[in-house]
This record gives structure tokens, C-alpha cells and sequence, in this order.
């Protein structure tokens, strides 16, 4: 049986961070929100226990506050951030409150020896987020580190296990930050890294299938790599009870609609309905130039068809979701197992008034890991390396009103950006390529006469989640072999401008 790492959710933005770390290392963690009891916890039967950050301040009116019990089930115990301040005051350690936050990088100078610091340079850059802080250690405990402003930076309890780092060991920021990390695991937890994508598969398609047995799912397709994988494990969980939907809104790029749809049924075998609604997009889209206006008759749209198309299959219980981590906006901390879900989905908003138990078995994972998943499944890398693509669709890169015509342009511009991002390569190192139709038109000149017609924007940027990004680099021949193709293969467009602003304060999308 692998190990077993629980990771108690304080509320902190980073505490995916740890998981994923834990997961990098090759051991299987769970994050469970801090208001589970020590004995579920314990039932969950873990190796080891790591208390993250959260934005409270201890001891305040409804911060979260730490099951003693968790202190009891004699497994090892890393408290991060607010974690080792809740240590600290549990164990009998002091506190000092704090109104101003240290916000970022500082230099941890290790100040006694601890299993976390083996191989740990003695001075080291790490990254810190906090107000409070403490200021004696509890009985039993050695202050193992210090910054220039913090004299307990960190702390320990070998005997017991139980280690507390102020700063924060799961951010890239902190040098050593994966070293102590696996210290903890490996040294002090004596963990084997034995976990990978394979065993995320196995555990995921098993917990699926107990906890829907033989109820129906239904699960709405977009044909990106996140709703794919997670109709993916459901089918393996529980074959033709999931109902996949897949609306071809007509806001789709050149030939998707039909890739995709092939793609699923040749591959995967999966219970795929396609429904035609171009007309009943592009007709309630007439005349419609907001962009937020848009976004929401799409989104209305689609919950119709998704609910008409619901109505027809068998008694379903339950709706499965692609959401990622970053997808989450709530944290599910305070709140407990009904965590409100956010609603910003790439289907545009889902049914709520359904009352379908929501599937998300990506909620916890990095994009970069689904496609790793993708890959342990056997997809093929045209959805592996799949580009995100909003739900939206085209209807949010022709910008102004959204005719046939106009999508027309687009879809042949995006087509030329596509294939040649993939020729030179640079599909997949960037995370989004794409064409935008601007609602403009500029004067030139082809052949002897002059033109006056569409300007395309070429969007291309580098990002890891999305939430930050910059506009790649290209090469500057590549820019000018799209802008010459397009300006020459795509009727009624004759100029073609680079977008150079990173988001924030752009978005990746210009509407
Ligand atoms: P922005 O434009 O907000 O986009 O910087 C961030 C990422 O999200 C995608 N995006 C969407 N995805 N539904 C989605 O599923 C949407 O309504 C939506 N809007 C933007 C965008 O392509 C980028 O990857």
C-alpha cells in the first residue's frame, strides 16, 4: 500500500502547491478542508500530516483552529506558515500579532540541526507570507532557523516529529524549499516515492466508481483536453452510464467540431451525443456587440440545450466537471465538503437548478498534470497538447457582432496561426496561439488597386495557469510568414498586427 500524505487546507492560495509538490516527489496526497475531524482523519489512515497556510490570524473570532486529536495520531507533522503558528499555540508555544504582513523573499539562516535540513544550504532565499509570527517555541521544541526579521523562522520537535517552517517550502521562490519538502517525506516520514500518474488513474476510476455506482452521469464535452480526460475516467469507471453531450455552437475553429466528435467515438468508445446548434447560437448572437452580453446569451444558450438533452437520457444523478485547481476560485477551507463551486467553467455556467451531485476529479490538479494523465490514458496528442480554448468559443475573438461571415475570416486566420505554430514547433511550448478579428477596417494597397478591409490581431502568450502571462517572443521570421499568409491566402483582410501586453493588466482573450 502506497503512503499516504494528508494536507489540512487553511485556506491558503498556495496550498494546491503543496499537494502538487508532495505529488512531484512521488507520493499520493490528499487536501482535506480543517474543518474534518482528527478522527476522519485518522479513518483516512495517513503517513503523515502537513498543516498549510491560510490568511487568518489564530485565535481570532472564526479562524480556523487545529483538532488537538490530529496531534495525537502519531504521525509526523509539518505545519507551514499559519500551520506552525497553530502548532505553536496548541503546544504551548507564544505568538505576536501582527497588523503588517511580510510579503516575500527573505533569507532563512538555519540555526540548529534538523532532519529537514539535510543537504539544506546553511542561508538559503525563501519566501514568506504572514503577519503574525511566533515568538517562543513550545516545550520540547529548538528554534531551527531565523531570518533578519523573524527569530523563529522555524522550529522542531524530533522526538515527536512535529516540524514548523514560517516561510513557504512549496513555492519555487524558496530555494531549498523542495530539498526540506522531501526531508520531510523521505527522512522523517520514510515515505517511498512510489506514486505516479498510473496510480492516479487506478485510484481515481476506483473512488468514481464506488461513489457513483450504478447511477447515470452526464458530462458536457468541449473537445479541450480537461472535459476529454475526465469522460475518459468515468468511462473506465462506469462505461455507457456516462452521457457525454457535445454542442457544436458553430463557435468552434476549422473542422473541430468533426475532430472531435471522430476523436472521442474512434478512441474512447464514449456515449457521445452531438447536438447541431449553430443556428440557435448565431441567431440569438444577432446584432449582440458586448462582449459581457455575449458571453452570457452563450452561456444561457448552452445550459438549454445541455438541460433539453439531460431530459432525454435515463435518471442522472450526477454532472462531471473538467474544473481544474485553477479554475477554483473558493476555497474550500471554511466551508467544509459543500464548498460552493465557482461558476466560471469552460461549458459557461452549469445547471444548478438540476440538483446533480457535481464529479470533479481534476479539481486538484495543475494543467501540466492533466496532461499527463491525458498521456497515461493512451490519448492522442492532438487533445494531449490541445491549447485551451475558451467556452466561448470564436463568438469572443471576432470582435463586434458575431456573423457567418465574420467567423468565416477568423477561422481561416486562426487555421494559418495553427498550422504554422505547429510547423515551427512552437504549439506547444507557448500555452495559447490564436487569431482575433478586429472590428476595424485599414486602408492598403494589393496589386495596383488600393484595399480598405479587416485587421487580424495575432495573440500569442506564455503562461503557466493562465492567471499571469506574456506575450511570447516569436521569432520575428514566423510573425511575418503568418501575417504574409494571411494577408494573402484570407480574403478581405489586409493587415495583421502583433498583440504585445501581458496580463495583467491585459487578459489573454481581447474580449
Ligand atoms: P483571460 O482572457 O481571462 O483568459 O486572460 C484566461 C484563460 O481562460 C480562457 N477563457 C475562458 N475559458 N470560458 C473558458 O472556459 C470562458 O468564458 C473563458 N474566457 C477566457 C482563455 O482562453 C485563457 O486560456
Amino acid at each position: 500500500m502506497p503512503g499516504k500524505v494528508i494536507i489540512i487546507d487553511y485556506g491558503s492560495q498556495v496550498t494546491q502547491l503543496i499537494a502538487r509538490r508532495v505529488r512531484e516527489a512521488g507520493v499520493y496526497s490528499e487536501i482535506h478542508s480543517c474543518v474534518t475531524t482528527a478522527e476522519q482523519v485518522r479513518a483516512m489512515r495517513p503517513d503523515a500530516l502537513i498543516l498549510s497556510g491560510g490568511p487568518a490570524s489564530v485565535g481570532e473570532e472564526n479562524a480556523p483552529a487545529l483538532d488537538p486529536g490530529l496531534l495525537l495520531l502519531g504521525v509526523p507533522i509539518l505545519g507551514i506558515c499559519y500551520g506552525m503558528q497553530l502548532l505553536a499555540q496548541e503546544l504551548g508555544g507564544s505568538l505576536a500579532r501582527s497588523l503588517t504582513r511580510e510579503y516575500g523573499p527573505t533569507e532563512l539562516t538555519l540555526t540548529a540541526p534538523c532532519a529537514l535540513w539535510a543537504g539544506v544550504q546553511d542561508a538559503s532565499r525563501v519566501w514568506m507570507s504572514h503577519g503574525d509570527k511566533v515568538t517562543t517555541p513550545p516545550p520540547g521544541f529548538a528554534v531551527t532557523g531565523r531570518t533578519p526579521t523573524l527569530a523563529v523562522a522555524a522550529m522542531a520537535d524530533e522526538e515527536r516529529k512535529i516540524y514548523g517552517v514560517q516561510f513557504h517550502p512549496e513555492v519555487h521562490h524558496s530555494v531549498e524549499g523542495e530539498r526540506i519538502l522531501h526531508n520531510f517525506l523521505f527522512q522523517v516520514a520514510g515515505l517511498a516515492a512510489d506514486w505516479t500518474m498510473s496510480s492516479f488513474v487506478q485510484r481515481t476510476v476506483a473512488e468514481m466508481a464506488r461513489r457513483i455506482g450504478k447511477s447515470h452521469v452526464v458530462c458536457a464535452l468541449s473537445g479541450g483536453i480537461d472535459s476529454t480526460v475526465v469522460a475518459v475516467l468515468l468511462h473506465k469507471a462506469i462505461g455507457r452510464n456516462l452521457h457525454c453531450i457535445f454542442v457544436d455552437n458553430g463557435l468552434l475553429r476549422q473542422n473541430e467540431a468533426q475532430d472531435v466528435a471522430s476523436c472521442l467515438r474512434e478512441y474512447f468508445d464514449l456515449n457521445l451525443t452531438v447536438v447541431q446548434a449553430q443556428q440557435r447560437f448565431l441567431s440569438r448572437l444577432k446584432g449582440v456587440e458586448d462582449p459581457e452580453k455575449k458571453r452570457k446569451i452563450i452561456g444561457h444558450t448552452f445550459i438549454e440545450i445541455f438541460e433539453e438533452e439531460a431530459k432525454k437520457l435515463p435518471q442522472v444523478d450526477f454532472l462531471a466537471q473538467g474544473t481544474l485547481y485553477p479554475d477554483v476560485i473558493e476555497s474550500v477551507s471554511h466551508k467544509g465538503p459543500s464548498a460552493v463551486i465557482k461558476s466560471h467553467h469552460n461549458v459557461g455556467g452549469l445547471p444548478q437548478t438540476m440538483h446533480l451531485k457535481l464529479i470533479e476529479p481534476l479539481r486538484e490538479l495543475f494543467k501540466d498534470e492533466v496532461r499527463k494523465v491525458a498521456a497515461e490514458l493512451g490519448m492522442p496528442e492532438s487533445i494531449v497538447w490541445r491549447q485551451p480554448f475558451p467556452g466561448p468559443g470564436l463568438a469572443i475573438r471576432v470582435l463586434g457582432e458575431v456573423t457567418e461571415d465574420r467567423l468565416h475570416i477568423l477561422r481561416a486566420a486562426d487555421s494559418i496561426v495553427q498550422q504554422e505554430l505547429r510547423a515551427s514547433g512552437w504549439y506547444r511550448k507557448v500555452w495559447q496561439g490564436f487569431a482575433v478579428l478586429l472590428p476595424l477596417r485599414t486602408v492598403g494597397v494589393m496589386g495596383d488597386g488600393r484595399t480598405y478591409e479587416h485587421v487580424v490581431a495575432l495573440r500569442v502568450v506564455d503562461s503557466v495557469d493562465a492567471m499571469t502571462a506574456d506575450w511570447t517572443r516569436l521569432p520575428a521570421d514566423l510573425v511575418a510568414r503568418i501575417s504574409g499568409r494571411i494577408i494573402n491566402e484570407v480574403q478581405g483582410v489586409n493587415r495583421v498586427v502583433y498583440d504585445v501586453s501581458s496580463k495583467p493588466p491585459s487578459t489573454i482573450e481581447w474580449e
